[in-house]
């Protein structure tokens, strides 16, 4: 049986020069290159990055985000469908939402929106906001400090009571989910997420959350809905250290991950 949509994903590839500890920046390109050939010839028509796609290493200064993500423009433009890019912290560590988004071309340089994929409406999110609603940019962010802005908030109320009854996906970088490190609230997850989870919870069809950004990666079912962090591209050193998926929403209602590399392979419901 064919499932509802199918279609690629990975996160955190991190591309800069060199090497941050476990992460691997300057091998990025070739595991995004492998990736994306793994995806075509498994006839995938549509993949997502679910952000963080360049960086800087401690050796570089800023603006070094820009040249790596010029680097691999031509490498992105080797895989035979559309690409949706989500916004992640270290994209905006060296360049604005709107410098970006022009550079990668995104169809509409806005940071997040939705669209249709077959019956199933995907809605990207944006939780690059720091507290005063400001955006993430070059010297103006705190990864730990994450939030949702309040007129994103008002677009999100408003696309759910416009979908009602439609399966909806959705995409962002920061994680929704409710997650405790040491008892307290896991930085990772949004500071408003408690708000996002209530719109979710109003809609009563959200299929899946998929993010980034967590890099060990994770998944969980929160009030009935499958919470999948993918594991990051960027950690280890070899092309065999890659990790990316091919997520598949099936009819009845079950999402899975068929995992590639160290990416797990991941059933839920289980
Ligand atoms: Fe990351
Ligand atoms: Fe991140």
């Amino acid at each position: 049986m064919k499932p509802l949509l199918e279609f690629g994903i990975f996160t955190d590839a991190h591309t800069a020069s060199g090497a941050t500890m476990d992460r691997d920046h300057a091998g990025s390109p070739v595991k995004i290159r492998d990736c994306l050939s793994i995806l075509n010839r498994e006839g995938i028509d549509w993949t997502v990055n679910l952000g963080d796609l360049v960086d800087r290493s401690a050796a570089e200064s800023m603006g070094a985000e820009a040249r790596h993500l010029e680097a691999l423009l031509p490498i992105l433009a080797r895989f035979n469908g559309r690409l949706t890019h989500v916004l992640g912290n270290h994209d905006l560590s060296g360049m604005t939402k709107q410098d970006f988004l022009e550079r990668i071309g995104a169809p509409v340089c806005q940071s997040f929106f939705a669209f249709d994929v077959q019956s199933v409406r995907c809605m990207v999110l944006d939780g690059n906001f720091n507290a005063d609603g400001s955006d993430f940019a070059p010297g103006n962010q705190d990864w730990a400090n994450a939030w949702m802005a309040i007129n994103e908030l008002a677009w999100l109320r408003n696309e759910l009571n416009t979908a009602r009854n439609r399966p909806v996906i959705v995409f962002c970088h920061e994680n929704i989910e409710p997650r405790t490190v040491n008892n307290r609230p896991d930085p990772h997850v949004l500071r408003n997420a408690d708000e996002i989870r209530s719109l979710f919870a109003a809609h009563g069809n959200i299929r899946a959350v998929f993010q980034g950004h967590y890099h060990p990666g994770t998944s969980v079912v929160h009030d009935g809905i499958p919470y999948i962090t993918m594991t990051s591209m960027v950690t280890g050193s070899g092309p065999d250290d890659n990790a990316f998926g091919i997520a598949s929403v099936w009819h009845d209602g079950t999402i899975s991950i068929r995992g590639f590399g160290r990416q797990p392979d991941i059933v839920l419901p289980s």
